[in-house]
């Protein structure tokens, strides 16, 4: 049975949350996914765009520095990560702001390239890459001053649980600061669909993530609209998967490459709908809950 805050959008019906949860992890183990990096490079996540971008990478990194300063991170800060990626962020953290992190994923081939991208990365040594479910962490009560969460909290089927563990794993006084898509306003029936078709397991507004980081425990909360981003973003990752078409097919299949633009293409529809958002979130553990 899956609890949430009633969200904007229905979540999708399931009772075998961990089968979702499965195949998110097949979905970035795929070869798909690790073609997808020659687009995104580290940052898998939307940026903030200038008009000479050319690629993603650049801009996501600014979406990126721009939580870093909102999250006040800095030299000695100890972070957890959770659904880091291939550990792009975890490396900003650790060069730009002098962060210790440890930065967890369930997609094992993300944690292999994670680790092989760190090699010889500055601050490498204040970096550890781990598994770790961001439903049920392996850590100690307040053993963090920040949790962090980038563009991933949409894949979770108990948004409710990912946010208790993310209060319990902070100290009090610590801070959560996390980003992601969103539903904005009230999607039109038309709209409604699309939106539920492409974001299993259904997207929250703004406000659910405001109410479920105060429900589990946070105060002060400070939100940020990042909603004029997203088309920008996905239609510039849409061209470079174009562009890049047979480098990605080699890693991948051309049926492949064909998916994910198929898919890409709807979420480019879904953001001119003017229902898709992206927001953050920076939130302060209460003393006490
Ligand atoms: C869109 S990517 C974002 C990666 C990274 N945060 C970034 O912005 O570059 C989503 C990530 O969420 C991870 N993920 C999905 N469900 C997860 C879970 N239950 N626990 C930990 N990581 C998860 C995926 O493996 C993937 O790395």
């Amino acid at each position: 049975m899956i609890r949430h805050l009633s969200p904007s959008l229905p979540m999708t019906e399931t009772s075998h949350p961990e089968d979702f949860q499965a195949e998110i992890t097949r979905r970035y183990d795929a070869p798909m996914y690790r073609a997808m990096l020659e687009v995104y490079g580290d940052q898998i996540h939307p940026g903030f765009l200038n008009n000479d971008d050319r690629d993603i990478r650049e801009a996501a990194l600014r979406a990126t520095a721009r939580l870093a300063e909102l999250a006040r991170i800095t030299a000695g800060t100890r972070v957890l990560e959770t659904a880091c990626g291939v550990g792009g962020t975890a490396r900003f953290l650790a060069a730009e702001c002098g962060a210790t992190v440890v930065a967890t994923n369930i997609a094992r081939s993300q944690l292999a390239i994670a680790g092989e991208w760190t090699r010889d990365a500055r601050g490498a040594d204040r970096i550890r890459f781990e598994y770790a479910d961001y439903h049920a962490l392996p850590y100690a009560d307040a053993s963090f001053e920040v949790y962090w969460c980038q563009d991933s909290l949409l894949f979770s089927t108990e948004r409710g649980r990912a946010l208790a563990e993310a209060a319990r794993v902070v100290r009090p006084g610590g801070t959560i600061a996390i980003s992601d898509l969103v539903v904005v306003g009230t999607p039109a029936p038309a709209a409604a669909a699309l939106l539920t078709a492409i974001s299993a397991p259904g997207l929250w507004s703004a406000e659910d993530y405001r109410q479920g980081l105060e429900a589990a425990g946070f105060e002060a909360i400070v939100t940020e609209d990042w909603s004029r981003h997203v088309l920008p973003s996905f239609e510039l990752i849409e061209a470079g998967i174009a562009a890049k078409r047979a480098r990605l097919a080699a890693i991948a299949s051309e049926a492949d490459v064909e998916e994910t633009l198929e898919r890409y293409a709807l979420w480019c529809r879904a953001a001119r709908t003017g229902n898709l958002g992206w927001a953050a979130l920076v939130g302060t553990r209460r003393a006490q809950s």
